[in-house]
């Protein structure tokens, strides 16, 4: 086992991300992970920041060291988030879902997020660092957010669930080491929200509407615009599209 072969408890830090970035300075190898009850300056994917409430998240950063190149690299946040899905369905009996690029909904509504940042050297990755952030009670959510505690009947133990995330993710770091994304993509797929629907992805300021088909094998998302072409998109953020008027019986294919 690699990842959480070592695991530091902290009551309260800035952010777990910071923990990560300050200690791999001190040589700490791959596969530790830095979990904290509370984070003063959370921090969330594009900028974002990320608020927990205290002892309401599990909250938890991760350590990796992959001999990847960058490009090799930009699909693992997905393979991430479905290995924390799966886990979360496992223990809380939920059925959850992937929003694009790795967002797990209950419902529709976050339940959890990850944010990847990484070192690159000489055009290879020195250090990635994997943060995750759970709501598992449901204190000061924002409408579109959802906890474990609200959207499951039974009741979840951190820990529990903590232990759950690090052997799923470890069998799938090892597996994503030797052969790739491509054992993931199915597996993605089959829990994408929106998958053939109507989606606005938003990329570099630009809006393109059209239906979601899936990812690639690097993680970039599929979509089928109006004029049938397909579009990929590499990096953005994506809502469910607007629906159109009732009133048509026509198919829409795109
Ligand atoms: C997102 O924007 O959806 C990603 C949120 C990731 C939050 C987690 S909480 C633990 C770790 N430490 C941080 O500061 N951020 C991540």
């Amino acid at each position: 086992m690699i990842i959480g072969r070592q695991i530091i408890r902290l009551s309260v830090t800035t952010s777990t991300m910071d923990e990560i970035d300050r200690l791999v300075g001190q040589g700490e190898p791959e596969g530790l992970v830095v979990v904290a009850d509370r984070q003063t300056a959370g921090r969330g994917r594009a900028g974002r920041a990320w608020h927990s409430a205290s002892g309401s998240g599990l909250l938890f950063s991760i350590l990796l060291r992959p001999r990847k190149t960058p490009a090799e690299i930009a699909v693992f946040p997905l393979i991430v988030g479905l290995a924390v899905a799966e886990a979360i369905d496992e223990i809380a009996g939920v059925r959850s879902s992937l929003k694009w690029p790795n967002d797990v909904l209950i419902d529709d509504k976050k339940v959890a997020g990850i944010v990847m940042t990484s070192r690159i050297m000489d055009e290879t990755i020195d250090y990635l660092n994997i943060g995750i952030g759970i709501n598992v009670t449901g204190a000061a959510l924002p409408s579109d957010g959802t906890s474990l505690a609200d959207s499951s009947s039974r009741i979840v133990d951190r820990d529990k669930l903590l232990k759950k995330i690090l052997t799923r993710l470890d069998n799938a770091y090892a597996s994503f080491c030797i052969s790739g994304s491509g054992p993931f993509i199915h597996d993605w797929t089959a829990k994408a929200a929106y998958l053939n629907e109507r989606i606005e992805a938003e990329s570099e300021g630009m809006k393109i509407e059209g239906i979601m088909r899936g990812v690639d094998d690097i993680g970039a998302l599929l979509i089928e615009t109006e004029d049938g072409s397909e579009l990929r998109i590499v990096a953005g953020e994506l809502t469910r599209g607007p629906r159109r008027p009732e009133a048509s019986n026509d198919k829409v294919a795109y």
